[in-house]
Protein backbone atom coordinates (compact mmCIF):
# COMPACT_ATOMS: atom_id res chain seq x y z
CA UNK A 1 0.00 0.00 0.00
CA UNK A 2 1.68 2.96 -1.09
CA UNK A 3 2.38 6.13 1.54
CA UNK A 4 -1.24 7.45 0.74
CA UNK A 5 -3.14 5.14 1.49
CA UNK A 6 -4.17 3.89 4.65
CA UNK A 7 -6.35 1.11 6.12
CA UNK A 8 -8.25 1.17 9.16
CA UNK A 9 -10.22 -1.87 11.02
CA UNK A 10 -12.84 -1.75 13.74
CA UNK A 11 -14.32 -4.35 15.27
CA UNK A 12 -18.15 -3.27 14.52
CA UNK A 13 -20.51 -1.45 12.66
CA UNK A 14 -21.02 1.29 15.53
CA UNK A 15 -17.04 1.39 15.71
CA UNK A 16 -17.12 2.35 12.02
CA UNK A 17 -19.60 5.19 12.48
CA UNK A 18 -17.39 6.54 15.70
CA UNK A 19 -14.58 6.52 14.11
CA UNK A 20 -16.06 7.68 10.77
CA UNK A 21 -17.68 10.52 12.29
CA UNK A 22 -14.55 11.76 14.62
CA UNK A 23 -12.61 11.84 11.00
CA UNK A 24 -15.36 13.47 9.55
CA UNK A 25 -15.04 16.47 12.53
CA UNK A 26 -11.31 16.49 12.22
CA UNK A 27 -10.95 16.76 8.58
CA UNK A 28 -13.65 19.90 8.70
CA UNK A 29 -11.77 21.44 11.72
CA UNK A 30 -8.20 20.90 9.80
CA UNK A 31 -10.05 22.26 6.39
CA UNK A 32 -11.97 25.60 8.56
CA UNK A 33 -8.42 26.55 9.86
CA UNK A 34 -6.59 25.58 6.69
CA UNK A 35 -8.40 27.53 4.04
CA UNK A 36 -12.06 28.78 6.27
CA UNK A 37 -14.15 26.15 5.06
CA UNK A 38 -14.88 22.41 5.04
CA UNK A 39 -16.35 21.33 1.66
CA UNK A 40 -17.60 17.39 1.62
CA UNK A 41 -19.41 15.03 -0.81
CA UNK A 42 -21.71 12.40 0.73
CA UNK A 43 -22.39 9.28 -0.61
CA UNK A 44 -25.99 6.97 -0.84
CA UNK A 45 -26.83 3.76 0.22
CA UNK A 46 -27.06 2.28 4.09
CA UNK A 47 -23.65 2.58 5.48
CA UNK A 48 -23.39 6.05 5.97
CA UNK A 49 -26.56 6.26 7.83
CA UNK A 50 -25.36 5.33 11.70
CA UNK A 51 -22.14 8.32 10.94
CA UNK A 52 -24.71 10.68 10.14
CA UNK A 53 -26.88 9.68 13.15
CA UNK A 54 -23.83 10.01 15.14
CA UNK A 55 -23.32 13.50 13.51
CA UNK A 56 -26.20 14.53 14.46
CA UNK A 57 -25.43 13.93 18.26
CA UNK A 58 -23.06 15.45 20.38
CA UNK A 59 -20.33 16.19 20.44
CA UNK A 60 -20.53 17.19 17.05
CA UNK A 61 -23.63 18.60 16.55
CA UNK A 62 -23.08 20.82 18.82
CA UNK A 63 -19.71 22.35 17.44
CA UNK A 64 -19.51 25.40 15.66
CA UNK A 65 -17.56 23.52 12.29
CA UNK A 66 -21.27 23.23 10.72
CA UNK A 67 -21.47 27.60 9.89
CA UNK A 68 -18.04 26.75 7.75
CA UNK A 69 -19.21 23.69 6.11
CA UNK A 70 -20.70 23.34 2.68
CA UNK A 71 -22.36 19.79 1.38
CA UNK A 72 -22.38 18.43 -1.80
CA UNK A 73 -23.50 14.93 -3.19
CA UNK A 74 -21.28 12.01 -4.63
CA UNK A 75 -23.97 10.80 -6.52
CA UNK A 76 -28.06 10.44 -6.37
CA UNK A 77 -30.91 8.51 -7.64
CA UNK A 78 -33.23 10.28 -9.84
CA UNK A 79 -36.44 9.96 -7.73
CA UNK A 80 -38.22 12.28 -5.75
CA UNK A 81 -36.18 13.74 -2.67
CA UNK A 82 -39.19 12.00 -0.56
CA UNK A 83 -38.82 8.67 -2.13
CA UNK A 84 -37.22 6.37 0.18
CA UNK A 85 -34.10 5.48 -2.32
CA UNK A 86 -33.50 9.19 -2.26
CA UNK A 87 -29.86 9.82 -1.11
CA UNK A 88 -30.80 13.34 -0.52
CA UNK A 89 -34.08 12.34 1.48
CA UNK A 90 -31.90 9.96 3.26
CA UNK A 91 -29.58 12.61 4.43
CA UNK A 92 -32.27 15.28 4.96
CA UNK A 93 -34.11 12.82 8.04
CA UNK A 94 -31.01 11.25 9.31
CA UNK A 95 -28.31 14.42 9.27
CA UNK A 96 -29.28 17.67 7.25
CA UNK A 97 -32.27 18.44 9.26
CA UNK A 98 -30.98 18.16 12.21
CA UNK A 99 -27.26 20.09 11.99
CA UNK A 100 -26.99 23.81 12.60
CA UNK A 101 -26.00 23.98 8.81
CA UNK A 102 -27.15 27.47 6.86
CA UNK A 103 -29.38 26.04 4.07
CA UNK A 104 -27.58 27.91 1.36
CA UNK A 105 -24.87 25.44 1.92
CA UNK A 106 -26.63 22.27 0.89
CA UNK A 107 -26.20 20.99 -2.53
CA UNK A 108 -28.27 18.56 -3.71
CA UNK A 109 -28.09 17.22 -7.09
CA UNK A 110 -31.31 17.51 -9.26
CA UNK A 111 -33.62 14.87 -10.05
CA UNK A 112 -36.94 16.04 -11.30
CA UNK A 113 -35.20 16.97 -14.75
CA UNK A 114 -34.25 14.85 -18.03
CA UNK A 115 -30.57 13.01 -16.38
CA UNK A 116 -28.44 14.47 -18.97
CA UNK A 117 -29.44 18.17 -18.01
CA UNK A 118 -29.48 17.09 -14.75
CA UNK A 119 -25.50 16.10 -15.21
CA UNK A 120 -25.05 19.64 -16.61
CA UNK A 121 -26.92 21.79 -14.38
CA UNK A 122 -25.11 19.90 -11.28
CA UNK A 123 -21.69 20.38 -13.19
CA UNK A 124 -22.52 23.90 -13.49
CA UNK A 125 -23.66 23.90 -9.65
CA UNK A 126 -19.51 22.71 -8.88
CA UNK A 127 -18.63 24.80 -11.07
CA UNK A 128 -19.84 28.42 -9.94
CA UNK A 129 -19.17 27.10 -5.99
CA UNK A 130 -15.74 25.93 -6.89
CA UNK A 131 -14.79 29.51 -9.12
CA UNK A 132 -16.54 31.43 -6.31
CA UNK A 133 -13.71 30.23 -3.60
CA UNK A 134 -11.14 30.86 -6.45
CA UNK A 135 -10.54 26.91 -7.60
CA UNK A 136 -10.49 26.04 -11.32
CA UNK A 137 -10.75 22.41 -10.40
CA UNK A 138 -12.88 20.76 -7.81
CA UNK A 139 -10.95 20.18 -5.36
CA UNK A 140 -13.27 18.59 -2.14
CA UNK A 141 -11.25 18.83 1.37
CA UNK A 142 -13.02 15.18 1.57
CA UNK A 143 -15.03 12.55 -0.35
CA UNK A 144 -16.85 10.12 1.63
CA UNK A 145 -16.97 6.54 -0.65
CA UNK A 146 -18.98 3.24 -0.22
CA UNK A 147 -18.47 0.16 -2.50
CA UNK A 148 -21.16 -2.28 -3.62
CA UNK A 149 -20.55 -6.01 -3.85
CA UNK A 150 -20.42 -5.53 -7.71
CA UNK A 151 -16.94 -3.18 -6.79
CA UNK A 152 -19.07 -0.20 -8.12
CA UNK A 153 -18.33 2.89 -6.20
CA UNK A 154 -20.71 6.22 -6.06
CA UNK A 155 -22.71 5.28 -9.35
CA UNK A 156 -19.59 4.42 -11.27
CA UNK A 157 -20.90 0.50 -12.20
CA UNK A 158 -18.49 -2.36 -13.62
CA UNK A 159 -20.68 -3.53 -16.46
CA UNK A 160 -20.94 -0.11 -17.83
CA UNK A 161 -18.08 1.33 -20.13
CA UNK A 162 -17.32 5.16 -18.98
CA UNK A 163 -16.45 7.25 -22.10
CA UNK A 164 -16.48 10.87 -20.92
CA UNK A 165 -13.37 13.39 -21.06
CA UNK A 166 -11.62 15.05 -18.59
CA UNK A 167 -13.93 18.20 -19.22
CA UNK A 168 -17.05 15.95 -17.22
CA UNK A 169 -17.41 16.15 -13.67
CA UNK A 170 -20.79 14.88 -13.32
CA UNK A 171 -22.48 12.40 -15.89
CA UNK A 172 -25.86 10.08 -15.93
CA UNK A 173 -25.64 6.55 -15.86
CA UNK A 174 -28.37 3.99 -15.50
CA UNK A 175 -28.14 1.11 -13.34
CA UNK A 176 -27.42 -0.15 -9.65
CA UNK A 177 -29.61 -1.24 -7.03
CA UNK A 178 -32.84 0.43 -7.62
CA UNK A 179 -32.29 0.20 -11.06
CA UNK A 180 -32.96 4.09 -11.77
CA UNK A 181 -31.19 6.94 -13.60
CA UNK A 182 -28.22 8.25 -11.66
CA UNK A 183 -26.15 11.28 -11.35
CA UNK A 184 -22.45 10.52 -10.19
CA UNK A 185 -19.60 12.35 -9.71
CA UNK A 186 -17.12 10.99 -12.51
CA UNK A 187 -13.20 9.96 -11.38
CA UNK A 188 -12.13 13.15 -12.56
CA UNK A 189 -13.73 14.90 -9.65
CA UNK A 190 -13.59 11.97 -6.68
CA UNK A 191 -9.49 11.81 -7.66
CA UNK A 192 -9.08 15.25 -6.97
CA UNK A 193 -10.29 15.60 -3.39
CA UNK A 194 -7.75 16.30 -0.33
CA UNK A 195 -9.19 13.41 1.62
CA UNK A 196 -10.78 9.94 0.46
CA UNK A 197 -13.04 7.85 2.65
CA UNK A 198 -14.63 4.56 1.96
CA UNK A 199 -16.55 3.58 4.73
CA UNK A 200 -17.10 -0.68 4.43
CA UNK A 201 -19.32 -2.51 7.08
CA UNK A 202 -20.41 -6.23 6.99
CA UNK A 203 -19.63 -9.67 5.96
CA UNK A 204 -21.76 -9.40 2.25
CA UNK A 205 -18.69 -6.96 1.38
CA UNK A 206 -15.60 -9.61 2.86
CA UNK A 207 -15.45 -10.74 -0.93
CA UNK A 208 -15.74 -8.01 -3.05
CA UNK A 209 -12.84 -6.37 -0.11
CA UNK A 210 -10.38 -9.46 -0.33
CA UNK A 211 -10.61 -8.95 -4.48
CA UNK A 212 -10.09 -5.05 -4.34
CA UNK A 213 -6.39 -5.45 -1.99
CA UNK A 214 -5.28 -8.51 -3.31
CA UNK A 215 -6.46 -9.25 -6.21
CA UNK A 216 -4.36 -7.73 -9.12
CA UNK A 217 -6.19 -9.37 -12.13
CA UNK A 218 -9.65 -7.26 -11.57
CA UNK A 219 -10.64 -4.22 -13.06
CA UNK A 220 -13.00 -2.38 -10.42
CA UNK A 221 -14.83 0.65 -10.42
CA UNK A 222 -13.66 1.34 -6.74
CA UNK A 223 -9.85 0.37 -7.93
CA UNK A 224 -10.23 3.71 -10.21
CA UNK A 225 -10.15 5.67 -7.12
CA UNK A 226 -6.35 6.79 -6.73
CA UNK A 227 -6.11 10.41 -5.30
CA UNK A 228 -3.59 12.56 -7.33
CA UNK A 229 -2.47 14.68 -4.77
CA UNK A 230 -4.91 13.51 -1.34
CA UNK A 231 -4.97 10.49 0.35
CA UNK A 232 -7.22 8.44 0.89
CA UNK A 233 -8.41 5.81 3.74
CA UNK A 234 -10.43 2.82 4.25
CA UNK A 235 -12.77 2.18 7.11
CA UNK A 236 -13.90 -1.11 7.23
CA UNK A 237 -15.14 -3.10 10.03
CA UNK A 238 -14.19 -6.53 11.14
CA UNK A 239 -16.44 -8.35 9.06
CA UNK A 240 -15.86 -6.51 5.99
CA UNK A 241 -12.34 -7.24 6.64
CA UNK A 242 -12.80 -11.06 7.58
CA UNK A 243 -11.49 -12.52 4.32
CA UNK A 244 -7.99 -10.72 3.93
CA UNK A 245 -4.63 -12.65 4.37
C1 LIG B 1 -25.58 4.80 -3.95
C2 LIG B 1 -24.16 4.89 -3.62
C3 LIG B 1 -23.30 3.68 -3.71
C4 LIG B 1 -23.10 3.12 -2.30
C5 LIG B 1 -22.68 1.67 -2.35
C6 LIG B 1 -22.61 1.06 -0.97
O1 LIG B 1 -26.26 5.81 -3.91
O2 LIG B 1 -26.05 3.69 -4.25
O3 LIG B 1 -23.59 6.08 -3.32
O4 LIG B 1 -22.09 3.82 -4.35
O5 LIG B 1 -22.15 3.89 -1.61
O6 LIG B 1 -23.60 0.96 -3.11
O7 LIG B 1 -23.91 1.03 -0.46
P1 LIG B 1 -24.25 0.44 0.96
O8 LIG B 1 -23.67 1.35 1.97
O9 LIG B 1 -25.76 0.44 1.00
O10 LIG B 1 -23.68 -0.93 1.00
Amino acid sequence: MSDNIKRIIVSNSNQLAEKGAEMFCEIAKKSISDRGRFVVAVSGGSTPRAMHGRLSQDPYISDAFWQNTHIFWVDERMVDFAHPDSNFGTARKDLLGKIPIPVNHIYPMPVMIPPKEGAERYQMTLKTFFQSIGQDDPVFDLILLGIGTDGHTASLFPEQAFTYSNQSWVISVKGGHPNVFRLTLTYVVLNRARHILFLVSGKDKALIVKSLFEDNTVDLPAKNIRPLRGTLTWLLDQEAASQLF
